[in-house]
């Protein structure tokens, strides 16, 4: 057998691709927009992104314009053999858009991960402080010291040890739950106390809607109240916009709706429309703390990934964006809202702007098993949805933020269908 036809992905899938790297029953040959259409001859709306990193649809032609026109150009050239404007350009442009009001500057990466690692490097390196310092339930990635930031055991941690040291894990807030702000922050004050002197922290990392974890939102006084704290003890605010940054929650960044300016801000997913790229930006003086050769890599900051996040990043700036974001979020929460009312087993209804999620319920409980056969019978309706949180019962929406109005109703419609279904089983 050589490589596989298309009527054999699957078969040659499981032959050959490691089966750690889990894939739902589905193959994709086309995307557009928010459809995917896939070898079963069916066209599925997309209510998953590739993981939030479609804000801007499959293939948008803008993207895929300067795709083509870049790779016309030239291809790989490595920013340390010789510069290029794409990369600077994007520089440029997350400073512009960077959530204050001073002079920031960025590094470019490959993956969320490698972003986080490095925001981390540079916290370190910038106070010379060894210990971060990451919150329940967050996740932050799948490498050593990014796994040991993230708050899953199974199946991100289960047998990976031993993990990076100097990580300590605080409280996050989760207000369904009944964790608020003041319990939080008790709570890192206590770490304080008992675990690790916070004059040897050198980050907090946070992501303002936990993704993974939930789909959980920051409590709106919350982000202001931590950085408040992390200044007291000279500690910096990193704020990990990987999944709910880039226009995800209608602003570029989500940690605008909280009016906090982080130190730091990762960013990635959506940030190269399609192709992989990531970015830490922040202050300057932190950005430069690094000595010369410390921050970089082969492939980081890819011309044609930079083309691509050119346009996006000036697409997710531009009003027109931020008002369809806002509209698709008020339209999303009515319909969410009305099922909650409805439906029992639908407990929270939470997000922030166009980033939604259920929490489903059985008795107060996590509907771990509900969750799943939801997803499934949505699949079977031709919606593709995710779930998340630690018990597998949140259901998650990420479809594109320019999702056609009939698209976006198609996939409600399917999701409903979905729930009750499986109610009534
Ligand atoms: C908040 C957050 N940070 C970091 C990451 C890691 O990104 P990547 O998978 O690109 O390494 C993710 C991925 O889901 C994420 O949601």
């Amino acid at each position: 057998m050589t490589t596989a036809t298309l009527s054999g992905v699957r078969e040659a899938r499981d032959r050959y691709v490691s089966a750690a790297v889990t894939a739902p029953p589905l193959v994709v040959t086309s995307a557009s927009g928010a459809r995917i259409q896939a070898d079963d001859g069916r066209s599925y709306i997309d209510f998953a992104g590739g993981i939030g990193c479609q804000n801007l649809g499959h293939g948008a032609p803008e993207v895929v314009e300067a795709i083509h026109a870049q790779t016309d150009r030239y291809l790989h050239q490595c920013f340390m053999v010789g510069m290029y404007e794409p990369y600077v350009e994007v520089c440029r442009r997350l400073a512009e858009v960077y959530p204050g009001s001073g002079e920031y500057k960025s590094v470019l990466l490959n993956s969320g991960a490698e972003g986080v690692e490095n925001a981390v490097k540079i916290a370190r390196a910038a106070t010379g402080r060894p210990a971060v310092i990451a919150f329940e339930r967050a996740f932050h990635g799948r490498t050593l010291l990014t796994m040991s930031l993230t708050s899953k055991v199974a199946p991100y941690k289960r047998g990976f040890g031993p993990f990076a040291p100097e990580v300590y894990r605080a409280p996050a807030p989760y207000e369904y739950r009944g964790i608020g702000s003041d319990e939080a922050l008790d709570g890192l004050r206590r770490l304080f106390k008992a675990e690790v002197d916070p004059a040897t922290v050198a980050c907090v990392v946070l992501e303002p809607v936990q993704g993974e974890g939930g789909f959980v939102p920051m409590p709106l006084d919350f982000p202001r109240r931590l950085h408040e704290l992390c200044a007291a003890h000279g500690i910096l605010y990193v704020d990990d916009e990987v999944q709910a940054g880039v226009g995800r929650t209608g602003p570029v960044w989500a940690i605008e709706h909280y009016g906090v300016t982080p130190d730091l801000l990762v960013s990635g997913k959506s940030l190269g429309g399609g192709l992989p790229l990531a970015a830490v930006t922040g202050r300057a003086e932190l950005m430069d703390a690094v000595g010369p050769g410390g921050l970089g890599g082969t492939f980081g900051g890819n011309p044609v990934a930079c083309a691509a996040a050119s346009v996006v990043l000036d697409t997710v700036a531009s009003p027109a964006f931020r008002d369809r974001a806002e509209a698709l979020g008020r339209e999303i929460r009515t319909r969410l809202d009305g099922l909650a009312g409805e439906l029992e087993c639908v407990g929270d209804v939470r997000g922030l702007g166009p980033m939604l999620a259920l929490e489903l319920i059985a008795d107060g409980a996590p509907a771990t098993e509900l969750t799943a056969a939801v997803v499934g019978a949505a699949h079977a309706r031709g919606l593709l949805l995710l779930s998340c949180g630690l018990d597998g019962n949140v259901i998650r929406l990420l479809p594109p933020v320019s999702i056609a109005d009939g698209d976006l109703a198609d996939g409600l419609d399917a999701l409903e269908g979905a729930l009750r279904v499986v109610l009534s089983d």
